[in-house]
C-alpha cells in the first residue's frame, strides 16, 4: 500500500522524505515522489515511477531544499504507475499539493463537477480530486478548507496537505492508518511507526475523523466528521518500544530471512510473562474471565496469513473448550450474514492491526454486540484501539512482506488463550496439558535446532526451482500449516503452489498431478498419517515427487517420500509451529534461487489498507 511521509522543522525535508520514503518502501509500491517547500517559498515537486532509485538518481544533484515536504510512495489503484499518477498531486494554482493512501469512492462525481467548474486535471488519480477540491475551498487557511473538503468526500484514506504559503502540514486520516511523530521543534507524520523509529518514539495515533494541523511547534487535533473538536492534549501520546536496530536488516539480504531466524525469540517474547515454568496462564484481558466464560461460540476472523491461524486456532480451541469455533475470512465476515450472538466471542487477528476488511470485521462484531479481542501485533493500531481487548503478539516489527515471525507468534498467542480459556472454564482436563506446557516451554529451542538445518531446507528449494507447480497436503491441525506453506511459496516465488487437506485431493485437483510435480505433506498430526499417507500413495502413484514433513521417530515414512524432514518431536498442537519454519525456509530459497525479489514481490503490499 502507499507509503506516507512529511515534515515540518529545522533540517532539510529533501534528504529525511527520501530515507524515510526507504524505511516505507517493505510496504509495496510502484512510483515515488516528494515536494518541499523551497527557500524562495516556490512548492518544488519531483516524482518518478518505478523503483526508489529512479527517484533517488533524479535528486542526485537536484534535492530541493526547505524545511518542509511531504514524501509518498504509490501502490497504484486508479490509474498505472506513471510520472503523472504518482503524488503529490497538485491543484490548478500550484500552491497545493497532497499525498494519499486509500481511496476516495466518489472522485468520479467529484471529478466531474470540479471539470464543471472549471479546474483542469492532468492525472488519472482519484487523490487528484483532493487537490482540486481543496482549492475550490481555500480562502486563506488550509485546514478549514481541507476540512469543508473532506466533508464532500467519501472513501477511506489517509492523506497529508501542504500549501506553499503556509507554515503547516494538515493531516487527515479516515480508515486508513495515519501517525503523528513527536520531536523537539519538529514534527513528523507518517503512515506507520517503524518508518519515523529514527527519529521519535512518541507518536499520536490519529483515530477515524481526525483531521490535525501539524507546524514544527504546534499540533492541533480536530474533527471533520460530526462530534466535538479534540484537543491535542488530551490525547494518549503513544511510546513504543520497538527500537530502530529491530527494523534494520543486521547484515541480512533480506528481512525474511532475519525475521525467520528472529522466531525462538519471537517465541520466548509472547509467552513471557504469561506462561509460567509450572504451566500457569496470565493474560491480563481488558474483557472479564465472567465475559469469557459465558462465550458460547467463538469466531476466529483474519486475512491471508493470519487466516491461516485462524483456522489452526478453530482446531484447537474446538477441542480444548469443546465450543464451536468458527474460522472466517474477514473480506467474506463483514458482507455476509454472520450470525453473532451477543454472547460470543469475536477475535480479530492481524499482524499489522490496520487491515481493513479486518477492521471492518471487527466493526461487524460490535454491531451485533459481541465481545471482541484482537490479535495483533502493532501497538496502537486502529484493531487494537477498537476492541474490547487486545493480546499482543510480542513478534517486533515485521518488515518483508511475507509474514513469518508474526505468523509463528499469532500460533503461540492462540496456544496460549485456548489454555486460559480452557482453565477459566474449568475443561483443562480435555487435554494432556503438561505436555503441551512442556512442549511450548520447548518451542524457542526447537525452532533453534530447525535453523540450524537451513542447507537441507535449501536443498529442497533447489528440487523445484524449475517447476510451474507445486502442491501441499495436511490433515487436521496440519491442513492450515499446508495452507500457509502454498501461501508462502507462490507469493514470493511465484511458483503456482496450492494446498489441500489431503482428503480432497482426489476429489479433482488430482487431475493435474503428473510425473514430477512436487507435492509437499505435512504430517505431524499421528492421529491422522497412516490417511495421509494413503493420499501421498496417490499422488506417488502418479509418479509426484513427495516431500514428506514428519515428527523425528515416526516409521515407514522414507519409502513413500522422495525426501523426508524429520522435525524435533514435540506435543501435537505444537508440531505445526514447527512445520512452518522449514516451508518458511523453502519458500525463501526458492524465491532467492528463482532471483525474486524476496521482501518485495510483486503486486503486494505489506499493509492492506484498502478493501
Ligand atoms: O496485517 P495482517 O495480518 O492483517 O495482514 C493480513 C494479510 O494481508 C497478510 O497476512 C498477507 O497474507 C501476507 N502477505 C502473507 O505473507
Amino acid at each position: 500500500m502507499c507509503g506516507i511521509v512529511s515534515y515540518v522543522g529545522s533540517m532539510e525535508a529533501g534528504p529525511f522524505l527520501v530515507e524515510t520514503l526507504e524505511n516505507l518502501a517493505y510496504r509495496g509500491y510502484d512510483s515515488a515522489g516528494i515536494a518541499v517547500v523551497n527557500s524562495s517559498g516556490e512548492l518544488v515537486i519531483e516524482k518518478a515511477p518505478g523503483k526508489l532509485e529512479e527517484l533517488e538518481k533524479l535528486l542526485a544533484n537536484n534535492m530541493p531544499t526547505g524545511t518542509m515536504g511531504v514524501g509518498h510512495t504509490r501502490w497504484a489503484t486508479h490509474g498505472v504507475p506513471t510520472y503523472i499518477n504518482a503524488h503529490p498531486h497538485m491543484d490548478c494554482s500550484g500552491n497545493i499539493v497532497v499525498i494519499q493512501n486509500g481511496i476516495i469512492e466518489n472522485y468520479l462525481p467529484l471529478k466531474e463537477k470540479l471539470i464543471a467548474e472549471g479546474h483542469q486535471f492532468v492525472s488519472q488519480t482519484d487523490t487528484e480530486v483532493l487537490a482540486h477540491l481543496v482549492e475550490k475551498h481555500y480562502q486563506g487557511d488550509l485546514k478549514e478548507a481541507v476540512k469543508k473538503a473532506l466533508v464532500e468526500v467519501q472513501g477511506s484514506f489517509a492523506l497529508v496537505f501542504m500549501h506553499k504559503d503556509e507554515r503547516y502540514l494538515v493531516a487527515a486520516r479516515m480508515n486508513a492508518p495515519l501517525i503523528i511523530g513527536l520531536g523537539y521543534g519538529e514534527n513528523y507524520i507518517a503512515s506507520d511507526i517503524p518508518a519515523l523509529l529514527s527519529k521519535t518514539n512518541k507518536f499520536y495515533i490519529l483515530n477515524n475523523g481526525d483531521i490535525v494541523k501539524v507546524a514544527e511547534d504546534i499540533i492541533e487535533v480536530d474533527t471533520f466528521v460530526d462530534g466535538p473538536p479534540i484537543s491535542a492534549s488530551n490525547r494518549h501520546i503513544s511510546i513504543v518500544d520497538w527500537t530502530v536496530e529491530e527494523t534494520s536488516k543486521k547484515g541480512y539480504q533480506y528481512y525474511m530471512l532475519k525475521e525467520i531466524t528472529e522466531q525462538p525469540r519471537v517465541v520466548h517474547n509472547t509467552t513471557k510473562g504469561r506462561l509460567s515454568p509450572k504451566g500457569d496462564v496470565k493474560l491480563d484481558l481488558a474483557v472479564t474471565d465472567e465475559h469469557l466464560r459465558r462465550a458460547k461460540r467463538i469466531h476466529l476472523v483474519a486475512c491471508g496469513t493470519a487466516y491461516h491461524a485462524c483456522i489452526y486456532g478453530k482446531y484447537i480451541l474446538e477441542e480444548m473448550l469443546g465450543l464451536p469455533v468458527a474460522a472466517d475470512i474477514a473480506s467474506e465476515f463483514r458482507y455476509r450474514k454472520p450470525v453473532v450472538h451477543p454472547r460470543d466471542l469475536v477475535v480479530l487477528v492481524s499482524q499489522s492491526g490496520e487491515t481493513a476488511d479486518t477492521l471492518a470485521s471487527l466493526d461487524t462484531a460490535r454491531e451485533l454486540g459481541a465481545t471482541s479481542l484482537a490479535i495483533t501485533n502493532v501497538q496502537g493500531s486502529s484493531i487494537a484501539r477498537h476492541s474490547d481487548s487486545v493480546l499482543y503478539t510480542y513478534a517486533g516489527p515485521e518488515i518483508a512482506v511475507a509474514s513469518t515471525k508474526a505468523f509463528i507468534a499469532q500460533l503461540t498467542v492462540l496456544l496460549l488463550l485456548g489454555l486460559y480459556l480452557s482453565d477459566i472454564r474449568g475443561v483443562s482436563s480435555k487435554i494432556d496439558r503438561k505436555q503441551l506446557i512442556k512442549g511450548l516451554n520447548r518451542l524457542p529451542s526447537d525452532i533453534d535446532s530447525l535453523l540450524a538445518r537451513q542447507e537441507e531446507f535449501k536443498g529442497l528449494a533447489d528440487q523445484i526451482l524449475d517447476d510451474e507447480h507445486c502442491y501441499f497436503l495436511g490433515r487436521n491441525l496440519d491442513e492450515p500449516i499446508a495452507r500457509e506453506g502454498a501461501l508462502k511459496l507462490k507469493e514470493i516465488s511465484y511458483i503456482h503452489a496450492e494446498a489441500y487437506a489431503a482428503g480432497e485431493l482426489k476429489h479433482g485437483t488430482i487431475a493435474l498431478v503428473e510425473d514430477g510435480t512436487p507435492v509437499v505433506a505435512i504430517m505431524t498430526q499421528e492421529s491422522v498419517i497412516e490417511k495421509t499417507l494413503s493420499n501421498v500413495q496417490e499422488v506417488r502413484a502418479r509418479q509426484a515427487r513427495v516431500f514428506g514433513l514428519v515428527c523425528e521417530g515416526t516409521q515407514g515414512i522414507e519409502e513413500h517420500c522422495t525426501s523426508t524432514i524429520y522435525l524435533p518431536r514435540s506435543h501435537r498442537m505444537v508440531m505445526p509451529i514447527m512445520a512452518t519454519v522449514p516451508l518458511q525456509l523453502l519458500a525463501y530459497y526458492a524465491a532467492l534461487g528463482r532471483g525474486c525479489d524476496v521482501d518485495q514481490p510483486r503486486n503486494l503490499a505489506k499493509s492492506v489498507t484498502v478493501e
